[in-house]
């Protein structure tokens, strides 16, 4: 059995709001709030990576729990904008902390790589492979856009968040789904060499590349029948689940879950109105304004469900101790 510890996030000082896109394309502050709910997100520095955000959120998780991580024996990092792809983050997460004898592993799941990250976290305590796992949700996604193409760059912003799960007398993690349509691989991506998924052009730029409307329109047809899955799989209901944190990936997504689950609004944090979407540190994030807001409160059970390229997803029913 096993439990989260701890708990620790961190967003980079620099804010940029709608107006800096005025500037470099055809947008509005208008367009941006009304189609998106962003106001405001935040870039990581030019000399200021994935593994640096993960970092600091581990090191508020010390601050705010006091917890020893010395001892720390597996590193999990969820990013889809690593500094680069080998040697993974984790690794540099493992030397700049200091941490001795961790496993070391970077999840690729785009925006569903948190939760993914919770998944093997659990597995790997429960089997009792390992006794204190990190795991960390860490984008410097400014470094992978194209700020030419105005469907997504005022989308994305930097950030990380990072947990402890470490062994427990009693069992906080509830339930677990996940699940993945292929088929739709081409519509987000990020590409240095291949050309093609599924044997559609793609552009090999490394940048990210969406196709905004029939991501959301996956995400609002399938995520609440995910949820729905997840709560019954735990043999509750939704009037058991005191909040439902999804992937902050657009405004009107959130609402669209609340309203397929006829599930109040209140009761969904989020995290894309402040910081943008950030993917696997999302949320993280929303849980974090959300406990500053006197919100999620230890005791609470709650499910969150990250989804994204891949297209992926997965969900998790966790009961909150912190
Ligand atoms: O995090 C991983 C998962 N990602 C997501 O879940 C993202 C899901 N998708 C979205 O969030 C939305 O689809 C977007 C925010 C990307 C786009 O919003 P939309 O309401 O789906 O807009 P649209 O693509 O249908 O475009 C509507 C119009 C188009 O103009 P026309 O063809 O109607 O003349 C776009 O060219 O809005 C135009 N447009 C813009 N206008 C001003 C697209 N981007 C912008 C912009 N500023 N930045």
């Amino acid at each position: 059995m096993s439990k989260i510890t701890a708990f620790g996030t961190y967003t980079p000082e620099i804010i940029i709001d709608n107006n800096y896109f005025e500037k470099i394309i055809d947008t509005s502050d208008d367009w941006i709030v009304s189609r998106t709910g962003i106001k405001t997100r935040r870039f990581s520095k030019e000399e200021e990576f994935a593994s640096d955000m993960s970092v600091k959120a581990v090191k508020n998780l010390q601050e705010n729990s006091g917890v020893t991580i010395s001892d720390v024996d597996f590193i999990i990092v969820c990013t889809t904008s690593p500094d680069h792809p080998m040697p993974n983050v984790a690794s540099r997460v493992q030397c700049r902390l200091g941490i001795q004898n961790a496993g070391c592993n970077d999840v690729y799941a785009a925006c569903a790589g948190f939760i993914y990250g919770l998944h093997l976290a659990h597995g790997l305590v429960t089997a009792g492979i390992n006794k204190k796992v990190l795991v960390i949700g860490a984008e410097a996604l400014s470094k992978f856009t194209d700020f030419e193409d105005r469907n997504s760059c005022i989308l994305f912003g930097d950030a990380a968040g990072a947990v402890l799960v470490e062994p427990s007398e009693e069992e906080h993690f509830i339930a677990f789904n996940s699940g993945t349509y292929g088929d739709f691989g081409h519509d987000l991506y990020l590409s240095f060499k291949k050309d093609n998924i599924n044997g559609l052009e793609i552009i090999p730029n490394g940048k990210i590349i969406q196709n905004g409307k029939s991501v959301f329109k996956w995400a609002v047809s399938n995520i609440p029948i995910k949820i729905k899955e997840l709560v019954q799989k735990a043999g509750l209901t939704l009037d058991d689940i005191d909040y439902i944190i999804p992937h902050s990936a657009n405004l009107r997504i959130v609402e669209a879950i609340a309203k397929n689950l006829d599930y109040p609004v209140e009761k969904i944090p989020e995290s894309i109105t402040e910081f943008g979407n950030t993917s696997s540190a999302s949320i993280p994030l929303a849980i974090a304004k959300s406990q500053r807001n006197g919100g999620v409160k230890s005791g609470d059970t709650i499910l969150m469900v990250g989804f994204g390229g891949g297209l992926t997803f997965a969900g998790v029913i966790v009961k909150w101790s912190l």
